[in-house]
Formats: structure tokens, sequence, C-alpha cells
């Protein structure tokens, strides 16, 4: 069950899957597929770079995970001819450990740092002048005598990562020259993907099979390499090692990962929100607390995904299960009480079918919305 519910998750979790990331991780910007008006963009700002001979605008990447943002910046380096040193925002503790690394570094490299939003403030004050000025500040001595040394620092490049571009103090999104989101990706672009790792990882895999993967991948280049990989497993075992439409469909079946993509976790959470709570609207908190996960995951890993298919919406009052999420688990035999929605809920969406009282008579009093 674990592992069912892993498959799903966009988070690299063990070292198998890190090396297996790498190895299908594209090289260029050619090479990587799909995010097309990002790449135009990204091009652009790279080509002018190498063309100057400077470091590049600092990046920075936000949107969910396993959408490419860490393959990026690797080809952002490589595009530039540069070294890149990886870093993750919670994993700089102390001021003196980012001075350590941005002195470390030569002319025009690329310091990739994950989770950016993650860092903390004294570690993010010194990244100000560094970004601005290619500056570091030290304080020498303490006291009355203390006072403050400006060190110049090679140009360099911060490609920064994060799930939540709200997270991210202003002062530090400001010192960005260019910030590309991410988006979640086609059915043709995730099974360009799928083709693409299937022929590094040497599966046979049938064009309706691609399409079979790509349809339930989640949008999320990550997890259809993931489906790909125990969709083949399950090929070696019960066939011959081929994958076509039926066996990806049995195999992913097994997984109890639906047609929509969707996989029990995220079943669970709508299930919560339609059987527990009305439909909605019901707070992240609540929501966290009933499927035993952090609000920070619920919001970063489960909802993304759900919001784009239509499934949820997001209120100030809270979360809503929408009627396609509804129809979708009435379909899957859920159960499906009546919406509690009432004087939430928008007056078109309303179906008109639940006259129930005062709760659609508000829905339906488009003033009701603005109290
Ligand atoms: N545009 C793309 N084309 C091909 N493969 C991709 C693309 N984006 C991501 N991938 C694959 O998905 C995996 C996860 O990407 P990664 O860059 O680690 O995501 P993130 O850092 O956003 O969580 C990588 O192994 C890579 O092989
Ligand atoms: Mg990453």
């Amino acid at each position: 069950m674990s592992d069912i519910s892993r498959i799903l998750t966009p988070d690299v979790e063990d070292e198998v899957e890190v090396a297996v990331d790498r190895s299908l991780r594209p090289h260029t910007l050619d090479e990587y597929i799909g995010q097309r008006e990002l790449k135009a963009n990204l091009a652009i700002l790279l080509g002018a770079a190498r063309q100057r001979g400077d470091a590049a605008d600092h990046v920075l990447l936000h949107g969910p995970p396993g959408l490419g943002k860490t393959t990026l910046a690797t080809i952002i380096a490589r595009e530039l001819g540069a070294n890149i040193r990886y870093a993750s925002g919670p994993a700089i503790e102390r001021a003196g450990d980012l001075a350590a690394i941005l002195t470390s570094l030569d002319e025009r490299d690329v310091l990739f740092i994950d989770e950016i939003h993650r860092l903390n403030r004294a570690v993010e004050e010194i990244l100000y002048p560094a970004m601005e000025d290619f500056a570091l500040d030290v304080m020498i001595g303490k006291g009355p005598s203390a006072r403050s040394l400006r060190l110049s620092l090679k140009p360099f490049t911060i490609v920064g990562a994060t799930t939540r571009a709200g997270r991210i103090s202003s002062p530090l999104r400001d010192r960005f020259g260019a910030t590309y989101r991410l988006d979640f990706y086609d059915v043709a672009d995730l099974r360009a993907i799928v083709e693409r790792s299937a022929r590094l990882l040497g599966v046979e895999l049938s064009p309706d099979g691609a399409t079979a993967i790509a349809r339930r991948g989640r949008g999320t280049p990550r997890v259809v390499n993931r489906l790909l990989r125990r969709v083949r497993d399950y090929a070696q075992i019960n066939g011959d090692g081929r994958v076509d439409a039926a066996t990806a469909e049995i195999a992913l079946a097994a997984l109890e990962i639906d047609d929509e993509g969707l996989d029990g976790t995220d079943r669970k959470l709508l299930a919560a929100i339609i059987q527990k709570f009305g439909s909605g609207p019901v707070g992240v908190q609540a929501l966290a607390a009933v499927l035993a996960e952090e609000p920070e995951t619920v919001e970063d890993v489960y909802e993304p995904f759900l919001l784009r298919l239509g499934f949820l919406d997001r209120t100030p009052q809270g979360r809503i299960a929408t009627d396609g999420a509804r129809a979708h688990l009435a379909r899957l035999g859920y159960e499906v009480p009546a919406a509690r929605r009432g004087e939430l809920e928008q007056p078109a969406l309303w179906d008109g079918s639940t006259q129930d009282g005062a709760g659609s008579r508000a829905a339906s009093d488009p003033n009701a919305l603005d109290n």
C-alpha cells in the first residue's frame, strides 16, 4: 500500500529514484520536451549571455514537483558552458555556509538552490548583495570595534527552484532577472517523454502503450517515468516484457491509478471533501489532518493537479470539490452525498436540481457572494 501511494508522489525519495531521475534527464534545451514558451525565452536569455561572455541573469523556476526544474538548472549550466553547484535551501544552515559556497564559485558558474523558499533569514540576507553586486559583506571583530568589510565575488548565476513562488520574500524575488513558471505537460508531450525514457531504459513500448501511460501521468514527467518502470516490471513478470496499451492498463489498474491519473491519496482527498465536509468549503488544515499529511504537502503535491483537472476549487473560505470531482467519484462507485455549498457556490455551477431550501436560494442570489 505504501508503495502504491508512493507512486504518484512527485517527490524523489530514494537513491534508486535519484539515480534513475538523473539517467533520464535531458542534457540540452533541444532534448527538453514541452514548455515551449519557457524554452524560447530561456534560449534568448542564455544566448545573449553567451554572446556577451557575461554570467547569465539569475533565474527563478517555479512549479509543482517533478516538472523539470532541477533538469532545467542542469541544462542552463550546460548551455552556458559553465559548472553547476547544487545546494538546497534547508541544507544551507548558516550564513557562513553560503559565504563558503559563493567564494568557491568560478566566474560564470551556476549555483542551483533548490527549495529556495526555505532559506533562513540570515542566509537570505547574504544572498541579496551577492546577487545584486556580486559582493559579500562580512563582519570583522566584535562589539564597538566591529566593522563590515565588503569582498567582491566573481560574477555567477543563481538558479533558484521552488514549488511555490508565493513563499519567496519579495526582496529575494526582486533579485531574479527572469522568473519562469513550469506548467503541467499535455498528453502529447508526456508521450514523447515516456517514449524517450523507454528508449533509454531499453523498454519495448508500443505507441498505444505510451499513450496509456501518458494519459495517467498526472501531467508530470517524473510520474510518467515512474509509471513506465512499474509497467515494465509488470510486463516482465506477466508477459514477454513488451509494453502495450492492454498491459499498461492492467498494470496501472493494479496500482490503483484511475483513468484520470488519480491515485489513492488523490481520491481520498476528494472523497473526504465530498463525504465528510459536504463537498466543501473546507480548510486545508482539516484536509491535511484527514490524510495524515502536512498542509504544505497537500498544497504543493496533491492540490495543483486536482486544480488543474478542475476537480478542486480554492476559495477564500476553503477548498471545494467541484461537480466534475463529484461525477468522477460517483462513476467510480463512491458514495456522493448532496453538496452543502449553500451561499458559497457560484450561481453558474449550481445545477438547479437540488432545490433544498436556503442554500440554493442564496446560491442563486448574486449578492450572496459578496457578504
Ligand atoms: N521537459 C522534460 N523532458 C524530458 N524529461 C523531463 C522533462 N522534465 C522533467 N523530465 C524528467 O522528469 C524527471 C524529474 O524532473 P526534475 O527536473 O527532477 O523535476 P523537479 O526538479 O521540478 O522536481 C527527470 O528525471 C527528467 O528525466
Ligand atoms: Mg528538483
